[in-house]
C-alpha cells in the first residue's frame, strides 16, 4: 500500500515496487490520476493494482482506508506512508484548519495506517513499514514549525518501532530525504522552502528501498543531505535555530523580525 501515490515520491514509489512484482494498492486524493496509475502498472508490470481514492487527513480515513482494502481481500506486506504536506510561514498567520490537517495527514494517517496493518504483519512474521519523514525531523524549523514537528514525530515514532519489531519479522524504515524534485514545492507555495540541490525522486525511493532490505532504522538519501544532517549534532541548538530561521524566513517580511 503506497499513500501518496498520485505523484512525485510516491508515485515513485508505485513504479519502483511494480517493478519488483508487487501488487499495489495505490492511495490519494485524485480518483482519476490513481486509477490510470493502476492500469498502466499492471499492464506493464503484468501485477494487481487497485486505486483508492481517500483525504487522509480527515478523521478515521486511515481506518476507512485499511477496511476498504480488507474487503477487497487485500492485506499489505509493505506500507509506504509517504502522503504529506508543508506550510510555510509564521505560525499565528497561518490558518490553524491547514494546520491541524497538515499534523492529520503527516503524523496521525502515518500512526493509524501503521496500527491497522500490523496485527496481520505479526502474524505472517514479516513485513515492512516505509515512513517518509524528511530532514525537516533533525532540527527544529522556524517559519516550518509545524512540519518540522510532524517530520520529528514520523522519525521517531519509526525508529521506536524498528526496534519494538526488528525481532518479530517486520522491518520499519524512517525515510528523510532533502530537497526533492516534486509538487511540493507547489504545494507550499514559497520558493524559501526549497533549500539545497533537489534529488530526483526515482534516487530517493531507489536508496530508501536498498536501505530497506539492510534493515537499517533510517536512512537519509544523497551525500550532500547526510553530512548537513550531521550539523545539528555538532553546533548549539540555538545556532542551528538562527541558520535555519535565516534560510527559511518569508522573504517579504525578511528586515522586520529576528
Ligand atoms: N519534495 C521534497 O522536497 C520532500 C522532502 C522531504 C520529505 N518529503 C515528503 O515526501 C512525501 C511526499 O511528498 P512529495 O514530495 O512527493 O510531494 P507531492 O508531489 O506534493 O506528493 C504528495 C502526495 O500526497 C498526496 N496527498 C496530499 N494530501 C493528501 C491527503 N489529504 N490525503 C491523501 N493523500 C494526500 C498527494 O495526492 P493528492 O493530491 O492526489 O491527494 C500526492 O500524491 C511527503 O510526506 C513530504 O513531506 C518531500
Amino acid at each position: 500500500m503506497v499513500t501518496g501515490a498520485s505523484s512525485g515520491i510516491g508515485l515513485a514509489y508505485a513504479h519502483a515496487l511494480a517493478a519488483r512484482g508487487a501488487n499495489l494498492i495505490l492511495v490519494a486524493r485524485s480518483e482519476d490520476k490513481l486509477r490510470e496509475l493502476a492500469q498502466e502498472l499492471a499492464y506493464r508490470h503484468y501485477i494487481r493494482a487497485y486505486a483508492l481514492a481517500a483525504d487522509l487527513s480527515e478523521a478515521g480515513a486511515a481506518g476507512d482506508v485499511h477496511a476498504r482494502a480488507s474487503a477487497l481481500g487485500l492485506t499489505p506486506n509493505i506500507l509506504i506512508n509517504n502522503a504529506g504536506f508543508a506550510t510555510h510561514g509564521r505560525f499565528e498567520t497561518l490558518p490553524m484548519e491547514r494546520q491541524l490537517d497538515e499534523i492529520s495527514l503527516n503524523c496521525r494517517a502515518v500512526v493509524e495506517l501503521s496500527h491497522a496493518v500490523l496485527p496481520a504483519m505479526l502474524k505472517r512474521g514479516e513485513g515492512a513499514i516505509v515512513n517518509v519523514a524528511s530532514t525537516a525531523a533533525l532540527q527544529p524549523l522556524p517559519y516550518m514549525a509545524i512540519y518540522g514537528a510532524t517530520k520529528a514525530f514520523v522519525l521517531s515514532f519509526s525508529e521506536a518501532l524498528w526496534q519494538e519489531y526488528r525481532a518479530r519479522g517486520v522491518r520499519v524504515l524512517a525515510v528523510c530525504p532533502g530537497a526533492t524534485d516534486t509538487a511540493f514545492f507547489d504545494v507550499v507555495g514559497a520558493a524559501e522552502a526549497g533549500v539545497g540541490k533537489r534529488m530526483s525522486a526515482e534516487s530517493v525511493v531507489n536508496a530508501s528501498l536498498q536501505a530497506l532490505d539492510r534493515g537499517r532504522s533510517h536512512i537519509v538519501p544523497g551525500g550532500a543531505n547526510r553530512l548537513l544532517g550531521w550539523l545539528p549534532r555538532m553546533l548549539p541548538r540555538q545556532t542551528i535555530l538562527q541558520i535555519v530561521a535565516n534560510m527559511l524566513r518569508p522573504r517579504a517580511t525578511a528586515s522586520r523580525y529576528p
